[in-house]
């Protein structure tokens, strides 16, 4: 066996190399994600991309930048975020033709939280977990989206089967909060979304060349499995698997 043989045996596969692998009709969900997000763009006004730094929220990014929408993109800077994200949030700032625009928690209720709960609450309910959840992504979260017509996520129906209906559009929150939700990715296979980063070459997070599926906060996220489930990774310690935290949970 030559040395080269050896080595790339032993190197660890990327995510892309694993992932990779357009559905047959990848060529009309691409047109169609296209269409939509030029369409949301002209036609709700202001509108966000709201960014986890994951996969889905690359191409997206991506997508936004080469058709050159005037949609900024928001993250949720949480401040237990992974390093690789961190650094991916710098890469993005440098390189996005989009503006990128960064909220944190309220460094006060950050401290407050800890002090009261202590250092480990998350993980002795899941009421003190969506308690942290309030303070460092929810908060922030309405922040963000004040003022919006629309926003748009990276949920997709592969992802669970609690988001097995997600819809392209989704105005069930315009009587309550004048805010529609747009979804452009609802129906992309996990293989369609690689298959867009390895073709356009989309900077992306490493945390996926580690089996990271979804792009969380540190404490809350962990690699999965063969055979696990996309989400299997979120909230694992939780007997009632819900695996949300609350950004996509209907008031
Ligand atoms: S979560 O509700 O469990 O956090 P998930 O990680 O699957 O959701 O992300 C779903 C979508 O929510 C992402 O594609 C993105 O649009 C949005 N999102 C999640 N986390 C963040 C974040 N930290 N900042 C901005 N948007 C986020
Ligand atoms: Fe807190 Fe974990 Fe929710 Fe992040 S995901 S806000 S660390 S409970």
């Amino acid at each position: 066996m030559t040395s080269s043989l050896i080595a790339s045996r032993s190197a660890p596969a990327k995510a892309t190399e694993l992932n990779a692998k357009a559905s047959p009709d990848f060529a009309a969900k691409l047109a169609e994600t296209q269409a939509l997000l030029r369409r949301v763009a002209a036609e709700f006004k202001p509108v966000t991309q709201a960014s986890s730094l994951g996969a889905e929220d690359v191409v997206i990014t991506h997508l936004i930048n080469s058709l050159q929408l005037d949609i900024p993109v928001f993250v949720l800077e949480t401040g237990a975020l992974h390093t690789e994200t961190l650094a991916l949030l710098e890469r993005t700032q440098a390189h996005s033709r989009a503006p990128i625009n960064v909220f944190r928690p309220v460094q006060e209720s950050v401290i407050q939280f800890l002090r009261d709960k202590g250092q480990d609450a998350i993980f002795q309910s899941t009421a003190l977990r969506k308690a942290c959840c309030g303070v460092r992504k929810i908060e922030p979260l309405a922040r963000a989206l004040t003022g919006q017509r629309a926003w748009i996520t990276g949920l997709r129906q592969e992802q669970s089967t609690a988001r097995a209906e997600v819809p392209l559009q989704d105005d069930s929150e315009v009587t309550a909060k004048e805010l529609s939700k747009f979804n452009p990715l609802a129906k992309w296979t996990w293989g369609d979304v690689w298959h867009y980063i390895a073709e356009n070459k989309v900077d992306y997070n490493p945390l996926h060349d580690r089996f990271f599926p979804s792009i969380g906060c540190a404490p809350c996220t962990r690699a999965i499995s063969l055979g696990e489930e996309f989400r299997a990774g979120r909230w694992w310690w939780e007997d009632d698997a819900a695996n949300e935290c609350g950004l996509h949970v209907k008031a």
